[in-house]
């Protein structure tokens, strides 16, 4: 049995493959080569694999995926419907998404970028306390990774909302179920953090129209993936003075185009798609825990149901 490993998560795949191996002694791993021929590999182990691994390598019977969405596989030739694929469950990325929100969200609602300004006039000024009632939250996608951040923020006493497709229920959180209820939990959202899958439900859905319901002053927060902005509609409503800022993890191209207006906008902060990394040592334990669960015949966890694309 030979698995095919194809991951840009590092320059190095053999930083990948080695402890990879040695925790599924009965099968051959073997890294991608760009202008190889098929190894005739039964499962791939992948991060945004080359386009063509699947019109190359077509005997896969299933694919475990580096992360935790999966939206770029399914846009790639060859990915046969009925092959699994099964995504990373958290593996430490929940946390790191928690700690990113809070980041964004306090450095705004305590206004930690006013202070910086005022310490480089070595101006001493408190500016007036924190009102969290002002400072509603709303996440979008109550999965692995928004439930986590929804929890973590309702701890530090801001209002939080959480709006998904089932409207899952968490202590402190106000759940908001599909789209009957979307303008209704935009309409008390400041803070709006987008944590869904990207699927033809949800690409483009924050666009003008969505961004225009939350309370003014809003903050958009996207960690999830670049085509849920409709980056355009973020510029003008930002220029409308209706949102105040955005911190953006992620871009419709990616890495951010030199000239793209985002870059020097003063509200907007962006990062390099880092909010959640694949952590190398998590992620390889998990793999080959559900590789050895398939090779079994066993049940798995995390396996994407094809007809919701999450
Ligand atoms: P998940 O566990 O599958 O959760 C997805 C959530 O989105 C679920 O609550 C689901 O609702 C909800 N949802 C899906 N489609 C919806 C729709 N049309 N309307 C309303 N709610 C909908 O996924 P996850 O592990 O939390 O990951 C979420 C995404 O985060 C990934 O797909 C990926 O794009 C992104 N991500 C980014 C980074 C980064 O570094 N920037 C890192 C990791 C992940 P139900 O609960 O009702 O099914
Ligand atoms: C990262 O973006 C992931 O989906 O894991």
């Amino acid at each position: 049995m030979k698995i095919i490993f194809a991951s840009a998560h590092d320059t190095d795949p053999h930083a990948w493959i080695t402890p990879l191996q040695a925790l599924l002694p009965d099968v051959e791993i073997q890294a991608w080569v760009d202008d190889g021929r098929a190894v005739g590999a039964r499962i791939a182990v992948v991060w945004n694999p080359p386009r063509n691994i699947f019109m190359r390598e077509t005997d896969i019977q299933a694919v475990f995926n580096l992360g935790a969405g999966v939206d770029a596989l399914f846009r790639l030739p060859g990915l046969k419907d009925d092959v699994p694929v099964v995504r990373l469950e958290d593996a430490g990325m929940s946390a790191q998404m928690a700690e990113y929100a809070v980041y964004a969200l306090v450095r705004a609602s305590r206004q930690f970028d006013q202070y910086q300004s005022q310490q480089e006039q070595a101006l001493w000024r408190p500016l007036p306390d924190i009102q969290r009632e002002k400072w509603p939250v709303g996440v979008m996608g109550m999965g692995i990774m928004g439930a986590r951040m929804a929890q973590v923020l309702a701890g530090l006493d801001y209002p939080v909302a959480g709006w998904s497709r089932s409207g899952k229920s968490l202590p402190g959180v106000q759940a908001f179920a599909g789209q009957a209820a979307f303008s209704d939990f935009l309409a008390r959202t400041r803070v709006l953090i987008n944590t869904l899958p990207l699927t033809s439900a949800t690409s483009g859905i924050l666009c003008r129209d969505t961004m225009r319901q939350l309370l003014p002053g809003a903050y958009i927060i996207n960690v999830a993936r670049g085509q849920h902005l409709v980056e355009e509609d973020l510029l003008a409503l930002l220029a409308s003075g209706h949102v105040q800022g955005a911190t953006l993890d992620v871009f419709c191209q990616e890495p951010l185009p030199q000239n793209h207006p985002f870059w020097t906008h003063p509200g907007i902060t962006i990062t390099p798609h880092v909010a959640a990394s694949s952590l190398r040592e998590a992620s390889i334990t998990q793999v080959a825990k559900k590789i050895n669960s398939y090779l079994r015949g066993d049940a798995l966890t995390g396996v994407v149901e094809r007809n919701r694309g999450y």
